[in-house]
Order: structure tokens, then sequence, then C-alpha cells
């Protein structure tokens, strides 16, 4: 059985992944933006508040895990909506998505590392966006969402090399557009789907495969 970190457990795919991973058996460490959504569900949970926005929550949370090994540790937490268009931008909220996209993240690798190292499963998986593609941009706009996306990959191609040494394997994965309050519109994944589908990459990801892109469907993605 595995010990899992998993941020941005208020709502859907965070959510999902809490859920399902700890009905299999697994010790969850589910961190919400606020705790007051914790899971009411049976299973090995502990609970944590983490805005990843504010780096002494982060500070925190390692002090209650006091050098525990993460396993596998998620880094799901992000906002999107990013839909307003050339001309009416709201720069504010493009540096918001920048502080929990990708901030966010960085700060939860600079945090949790060592922790992943001293594991026996030694895996970080990221929940990006096919949106962070340039290759695949081709509609342009959503350039908050977009942009702080691919910076997302870009740090997670360097976490990929810098912990490869330590036998740490690292994954950046679309999860479809998925019909949760961040997928909205017209979602065609269904988020059960969506998350069995991403652990399946998970779990069977080998060393040679680190610091890659790949859609839910395990295919890989174009930078
Ligand atoms: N759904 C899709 O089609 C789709 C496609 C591509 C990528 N993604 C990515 O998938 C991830 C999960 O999104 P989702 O679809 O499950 O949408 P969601 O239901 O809106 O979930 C996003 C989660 O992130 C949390 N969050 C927001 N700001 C946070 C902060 N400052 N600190 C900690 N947590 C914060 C949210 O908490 P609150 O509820 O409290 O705000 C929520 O739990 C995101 O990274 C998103 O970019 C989704």
């Amino acid at each position: 059985m595995s010990n899992i970190l998993i941020t941005g457990c208020d709502s859907g795919i965070g959510r999902t992944f809490a859920t399902q991973y700890a009905a299999d058996g697994h010790t969850v460490h589910a961190t919400y933006n606020d705790a007051a959504n914790r899971i009411d569900a049976a299973g090995n949970f502990h609970h944590h508040q983490l805005d990843v926005t504010d780096f002494a929550q982060f500070d925190r949370v390692a002090k209650t895990l006091d050098g525990a090994p993460i396993d596998i540790l998620i880094s799901n937490a992000g906002v999107g909506h990013d839909t307003r268009k050339l001309g009416a931008l709201d720069l504010a909220y493009v540096e918001t998505m920048f502080r929990i996209n990708t901030l966010g993240f960085l700060k939860l690798a600079e945090t949790f590392h060592e922790n992943v190292i001293a594991s026996a499963q030694k895996r970080i998986a990221i929940v990006s966006s096919r949106m962070g593609s340039m290759a695949c941009n081709l509609t342009g706009g959503h350039y908050g969402y977009r942009a702080s996306k691919a910076a997302l990959n870009a740090m997670g191609r360097s976490l990929a090399v810098d912990l490869a040494p330590s036998g740490v394997v690292v994954v950046m994965l679309h999860p479809g557009w998925v019909d949760t309050a961040g997928g909205a519109g017209n979602a065609t994944v269904p988020v059960a789907d969506s998350v069995s589908s991403m652990r399946r990459i998970i779990h069977r990801i080998g060393n040679h495969e680190t610091g890659q892109f790949f859609n839910y469907s395990g295919q890989m993605l174009p930078w």
C-alpha cells in the first residue's frame, strides 16, 4: 500500500483521486484549499489545510508529515476559466493563475521532494493541461491558463532531470476535458474515468519515461 499526497481535494479531479486511492486501501494525505471541504468517507485519510499560494501552509503540512515517505505526490490544484479576450484581459487574474498553477507546484516540489525520495515508489504526477502545449495551440487566447501550464511543464521537466539520479519518476498529465467545475461546458470525459486512466499511467510509467507529457489515454503529447 502507498502513501499518497494530493493537492486541491476540495472538488473534481483531486477529490476523485483521493477517494479512489483511499477506496483501494492506500493512505491518502488530502489537502484542501479550504479544509471545511474535507472528504467525509471511509478510508485512511489525513486531511490538511493547504492553499497553495500560502507558502507558510506548506511548511505546516511538512511539519505534520515529519519526513514521512510519500510514494505518489500529485500536484492537482489549479484554476482555469481564463476566458477574457485580447483587449479586455484581466492581468490580475493571469497573475493569480501563475501563483496557483505554477508557483504552487514549485513550492510543493520544493517542500516534499525529499519525502518522495524517501519512499518506495518515488512518483510525482503533475495535473497539467493540453492547453499548455504550444504545439497544440491552434486556437489562441487563454493567455494566462496556457502560459501557466506551459511554465508548469517546464518546471516538471527540470524536476524530472534533477530527481532522476534519485530514482524519482515525474510525469505531466492532461486529464482530458473532464466534467468538473474546472472543465465546465461540453466536457466529454467523466471524472472517474479520467482519474482511473491517469492512475494507470502513474502506476505503469518507467524511469526511462520520466519528464514526459501524456494525455490521460496514454499517448505522449508534444510540448
Ligand atoms: N476539468 C478539465 O477539463 C481539465 C482539463 C485540463 C486540466 N485540468 C486541471 O485539472 C486540475 C483539477 O481541476 P478540476 O477540473 O478538478 O477543477 P476543480 O473542480 O475546479 O478543481 C480544482 C481544485 O483546485 C483547488 N484550488 C484552487 N485554488 C487553490 C489554491 N489556491 N490552493 C489549493 N487548491 C486550490 C480548488 O479548490 P476550490 O474548490 O476551493 O477552489 C479545487 O479543489 C487543475 O489543475 C486543472 O487545471 C482540468
